[in-house]
Formats: C-alpha cells, sequence, structure tokens
C-alpha cells in the first residue's frame, strides 16, 4: 500500500525539498547511491572488478527543465567516459541512461534526447563499451524504443529496458529478441494506472518469467535485473532449458542491495553487472528505492528520528 504513496511523493517538489534537507537522509541516501562526483564512484568500478562484477553506472537526475540541463546531463557522462578511458576500464563498465534526463520531455524533446544521447553512444563505442536505455514511465516509451532502434543503426550493442508489469511487453520482448540486442528486463519502477499496467506482484512475476523465456529462446542478449531469487533460480533453468552457455546472458542488480548475493552468483560463474548510481540529484532514484521495499521507509525514519 505504501509503495504507491511514495512513488506519488517522488513527482513532488515539497517533499524532494523536505526530505532533501532532512537530517539524517544522507545517510540512507548512501545505501542505494555510490557517491557524488566521477573521482567517488572510480573506487567502485575498481573494487567491483576485483569481486569479479561489471557495473553500469548510472548519472542520476531525471527531473531536468531546460535545454541547459539536458546538455549538462550529457557533458556529465562524457565526462565519465573520459575518466574511465584514462583509468582503462572502458571494457568493466557500461552506462545506462534515463533520456528524459537528456531532454526527452521538453519541447522537441524526441529529437533533443536523440542528439544528446548520440554522441554518448559514441563516446562509450570508442572506448570499447556501450550504452543501455532505461525505461521510464510507459508514456515516454515509445520515443525510447524509437531512439534505440534509430542508434542501433550505428552501434548495434546499445541496450534497452523492458518492464513486466506492463501488458505491451512480452511483444516488446519478442520484437526485441533479435540477433545482436541487448535487453534488460525489470518488474518495473514506476506508479501505473490499470489500463496499462498489472498491478498484482504475482502478476507481474508471471509476466516477467513469460519474457524471460521469450528473451532466452530468441536470439539477442537477455540482462535479468532482479534480485528475486525466485525468478533468479527460474532464469538458470531456463537459460539451461534454452541451451545457453552462462555467458550468454547476465544478471543485474542494484548497488546496494542482496551484494552478498552479488558476489554468490559472480562466484558460480555468472555475469553479474551492479547498477551503480552516482550524482547529486538523487531525489527520483532514491524514492523508488524506498517504494520497492517498504522496510526501506521504517529505516529511514529511525534515521531522521534519531539525529
Ligand atoms: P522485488 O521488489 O520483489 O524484490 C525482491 C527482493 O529484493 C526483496 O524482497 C528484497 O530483499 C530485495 N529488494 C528489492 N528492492 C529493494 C530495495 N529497494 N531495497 C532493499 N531491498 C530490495 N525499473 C524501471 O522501471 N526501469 C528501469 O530502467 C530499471 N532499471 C533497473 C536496473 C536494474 C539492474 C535493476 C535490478 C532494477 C531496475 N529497475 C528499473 C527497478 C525494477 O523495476 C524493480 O523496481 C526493482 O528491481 C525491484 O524489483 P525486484 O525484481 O528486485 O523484486
Amino acid at each position: 500500500m505504501l509503495g504507491p504513496v511514495i512513488l506519488a511523493a517522488s513527482r513532488s517538489d515539497t517533499m524532494r525539498r523536505f526530505i532533501s534537507a532532512a537530517p539524517g537522509t544522507k545517510q540512507v541516501v548512501d545505501r542505494f547511491i555510490a557517491g557524488e562526483t566521477v573521482e567517488q564512484v572510480v573506487p567502485i568500478v575498481k573494487d567491483a572488478a576485483g569481486k569479479g562484477l561489471e557495473v553500469t553506472l548510472d548519472v542520476v537526475g531525471e527531473d531536468i527543465t531546460t535545454p541547459e540541463q539536458a546538455a549538462a546531463a550529457r557533458d556529465a557522462y562524457l565526462e565519465l567516459i573520459g575518466r574511465l578511458k584514462e583509468l582503462g576500464l572502458g571494457t568493466k563498465a557500461e552506462m545506462s541512461v534515463k533520456l528524459s534526463m537528456f531532454g526527452q520531455s521538453l519541447d522537441g524533446g524526441h529529437e533533443l534526447a536523440l542528439a544528446n544521447v548520440r554522441p554518448v553512444v559514441e563516446a562509450a563505442a570508442v572506448i570499447g563499451t556501450t550504452v543501455t536505455l532505461d525505461a521510464e514511465d510507459h508514456t515516454t516509451l515509445d520515443s525510447m524504443f524509437t531512439i534505440h532502434e534509430e542508434l542501433r543503426k550505428d552501434f548495434p550493442q546499445t541496450g534497452c529496458v523492458i518492464q513486466a508489469y506492463l501488458f505491451r511487453t512480452e511483444d516488446d520482448a519478442r520484437r526485441l529478441a533479435a540477433a545482436g540486442s541487448r535487453v534488460r528486463i525489470v518488474k518495473g519502477a514506476y506508479k501505473e494506472p490499470a489500463s496499462v499496467a498489472y498491478q498484482d506482484r504475482a502478476e507481474i512475476d508471471k509476466a516477467f518469467v513469460r519474457v524471460i523465456k521469450i528473451l532466452m529462446d530468441g536470439q539477442g542478449y537477455p540482462m535479468i535485473g532482479s534480485h528475486d531469487p525466485r525468478l533468479i533460480a527460474i532464469t538458470q533453468e531456463l537459460g539451461r532449458k534454452a541451451g545457453r552457455k552462462l555467458d550468454e546472458y547476465e544478471f543485474q542488480m542494484l548497488y546496494g542491495i542482496r551484494s552478498d548475493e552479488q558476489i554468490r552468483l559472480a562466484a558460480e560463474g555468472h555475469r553479474m553487472r551492479v547498477y551503480t548510481a552516482y550524482g547529486t540529484d538523487w531525489y527520483g532514484y532514491f524514492m523508488r528505492r524506498l517504494a520497492e521495499k517498504p522496510a526501506n521507509l521504517l529505516f529511514f525514519g529511525r534515521s531522521i528520528l534519531t539525529k
């Protein structure tokens, strides 16, 4: 019940100001956000590599309101890629981007987001890595998939995300499961209406399994983004049934969540990529993490009260 309330609060400026200023917030934010700057995130990439993990890096920030902010977001990714290049970490880290941060919701946003994301995808390719387009709320997805298709003409390794809670997703999975594609399936983290999305957790899980099967039986590279132990076990089983070797799909989890399980799966020989978010504009990302697990809210409340 609390999840939708927290997701509604994630869109409120008043709540943003209140929560950002509350004493004790930083301690909880630090669990999910790897740092504020490139220099703070670099040791985390190195540490992950030392544990046999790969990463996908997300510069947080989605509620931009001007083309200048969208250009700054592009530049933040270019700075990150430049630093990874200098340190020779290009093959250890890919990038995850939210097109809203590149201007998608502004006037002429589709073209603006494409123009801003293209140099990032190009720079990533130069250092031997790639970019995955995150999935945001359902109203943005047609634009996201069109941009994905456009980018793949020059950079076929560009990935995208699909969300099990949406009714449309099985069709999207079938379309995307072609040779050379990279598709991340997740449950879905936004507040979506019953007209477009399953609301019941069991229905979402069943849809997730159907999508894993489509991706495993297809020709592309499936990326399974979940911490759910049942879905992880089902993925292993469906991977085996589809005749895939362990390096022919990967698991992905979020920084700060089930870290021991991340290491355990990597030690078993699985590819495990940790979605590592960093930056100063962490509010939207942080609130989605609170919404996913109400116990996080208790921890957060306690940390505010004890400060
Ligand atoms: P579920 O929510 O059932 O959690 C299973 C278990 O994992 C919980 O019981 C708990 O132990 C642990 N857990 C999960 N979330 C937790 C949290 N926040 N805090 C503490 N413990 C937690 N969504 C989206 O809409 N668009 C996107 O592009 C992405 N991208 C993305 C990338 C990656 C790598 C991951 C792992 C997830 C996303 N998501 C996302 C988020 C996704 O939609 C979903 O909200 C979360 O992954 C939580 O769902 P689970 O599958 O983990 O299951």
